[in-house]
């Protein structure tokens, strides 16, 4: 080919359009749709920086509250994480959580618990899931704290007996001093989950699983093969952690997440074979608090939103975000003074799927292009969300895609997008994130801005957008 001809071709490769079928209806066209949750993505808030994320962090509420606006269901929380497995509870104590670190961006090694920490995670309005203790080997101190929690948490939706045991042996923690594997944990959570559900006379009560190495060695078929009837009634759901990592292009290319996704495929049709739900309990971007040159990203804000989408289509009832040390966490999604890029990722995927009953992916997954479709308690389509993964340093010139949507039955629609200068852009750092023109203040979480929806007209049902590399867009059907 010639010089001429080769770089026609790559212009031409880049104009054409990739086209999206929308169904009518939900349940046909061969696509595979999945039940949603009425609100599918949650936080999950370091077990010891819990009392302050909601007594010293102004934005928490009020973004929590967004997605409740958007949903009409306040957002489900989990509290746990490394340190709910170096927690004790003191019935004695009268403060939320006693401990003491040499610097303020430490997590402590050691801390106790009072009965007014129940208290306080009980008055949040939405479902909680309470981490305890396990990997102490203490479990009177574990059932009497549990007491305590279903006694003041009316929104108790589980209970999780220890959080990444694959972990102990590396953690010296005294669970596992002697034996301790994949095996020696199913018989421990299936021990502990009998214990802890009788004494406090609650089935249906454990998230059980809670680990973070990959699947299968440590995974929920693995630990379902091991529950008998008497195990299982206690068990409410299963849950697997997950921080995916990489660069920036690596953890926001769809084809990625897509294959970073079908991962836990065995674990969720295990799960769901027992009649029970499978969720992400714990889950970001880079493990051990983020990167900052990742997780801060709106890169990352897009993965966020593209991995949620991903997750529920693949019957993942609930992602639960981690926020982790207050003012030394890169992944978080809001902090004392600053948004981070990946709320605007759960917002969108938040507004997409609001009030939606079942979802669906259109796309195959392995390419940069991503179509998502909601359909509605009456199995109409709802909203569309198209995404455009590739990737935008901010240098250079930024290529568009177009994206066509076919089988359309209004005669206009209209669209917010998600957008901001490149994929490397941080709110920390002064860029700019924003959806249909709005953004989230910095230290509130308010929303500010006019609310700006692009209209397209469709004709014979069909309509075309276009989506610059690195951007999403979504598409309001009704
Ligand atoms: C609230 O946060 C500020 C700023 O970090 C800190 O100085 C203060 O001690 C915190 N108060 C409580 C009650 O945690
Ligand atoms: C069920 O499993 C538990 C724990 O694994 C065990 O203690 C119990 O004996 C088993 N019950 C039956 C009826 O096999
Ligand atoms: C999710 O579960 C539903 C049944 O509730 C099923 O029809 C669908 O195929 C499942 N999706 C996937 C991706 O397995
Ligand atoms: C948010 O705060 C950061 C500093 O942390 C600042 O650079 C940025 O400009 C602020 N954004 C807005 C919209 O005020």
């Amino acid at each position: 080919m010639s010089k001429k001809g080769a770089l026609l071709a790559l212009l031409a490769a880049h104009v054409e359009a990739v086209s999206f079928a929308v169904p009518p209806k939900v349940g046909i066209n061969g696509f595979s749709y999945s039940p949603l949750d009425p609100a599918p993505i949650g936080v999950s808030l370091e077990f010891f920086t819990m009392p302050s994320y909601f007594t010293n962090v102004t934005a928490t509420m009020q973004c929590l509250d967004n997605w409740r606006a958007l949903t009409g269901v306040w957002p489900p929380i989990r509290i746990g994480g490394t340190t709910q497995d170096r927690a004790q509870y003191d019935p004695s104590t009268s403060a939320y959580v006693v401990y003491s670190v040499a610097r303020a961006a430490d997590a402590p090694m050691t801390l106790t618990f009072g009965p007014k920490f129940m208290t306080l995670a009980g008055t949040y309005p939405g479902s909680v899931v309470l981490g305890l203790n396990r990997a102490k080997n203490n479990i009177q101190n574990t059932i009497a704290a549990a007491k305590v929690a279903v006694a003041e948490i009316k929104n108790l939706l589980a209970i999780e007996l220890g959080n990444e045991p694959e972990y102990w042996v590396k953690d010296k923690q005294p669970i596992a001093s002697g034996t301790w594997n994949n095996v020696a944990d199913r018989a421990s959570q299936n021990d502990w989950n009998i214990r802890v559900g009788s004494a406090i006379g609650r089935t249906g009560i454990i998230q059980a699983g809670n680990w973070n190495d990959a699947p299968p060695q440590w995974g929920a078929a693995g630990l379902i093969a091991t529950e008998n009837a008497t195990v299982s009634q206690y068990v409410r759901h299963y849950a697997h952690h997950n921080y995916p990592g990489g660069s920036i292009q690596k953890l926001m290319t769809h084809s990625t997440t897509v294959q970073n996704v079908r991962g836990f495929n065995a674990d969720i049709a295990a799960a769901l074979a027992v009649g029970k739900e499978y969720v992400l309990g714990e889950t970001n971007s880079v493990s051990g608090g983020g990167a900052a040159g990742v997780s801060m990203t709106f890169g990352a804000a897009l993965w966020t939103m593209d991995y949620s989408l991903r997750a529920t289509v693949s019957n993942i009832s609930r992602i639960y975000f981690h926020q982790g040390t207050i003012g030394n966490c890169n992944y978080c999604q809001w902090g004392r003074y600053t948004m981070g890029a990946p709320y605007y990722g759960a917002y969108i995927a938040t507004a997409f799927m609001a009030g939606a009953k079942h979802i669906t992916a259109l796309d195959a997954g392995n390419t940069n292009y991503a179509a998502y479709a909601t359909f509605d308690a009456s199995g109409a389509p709802l909203r569309v969300l198209l995404y455009n993964s590739d990737y935008y340093t901010g240098s250079g010139l930024r290529s568009s895609q177009s994206f066509t949507l076919t089988g359309l039955t209004s005669s206009t629609v209209r669209a917010k997008r998600l957008t901001s200068s490149a994929a490397t852009a941080r709110i920390d750092q002064g860029g700019e994130i924003s959806f249909g023109g709005q953004i989230f203040t910095n230290g509130t979480c308010a929303i500010s801005g006019t609310e700006v929806f692009e209209t397209a007209a469709a004709s014979d049902g069909t309509v075309t957008f276009s989506l610059k590399a690195t951007e999403a867009l979504l598409v309001y059907l009704q």
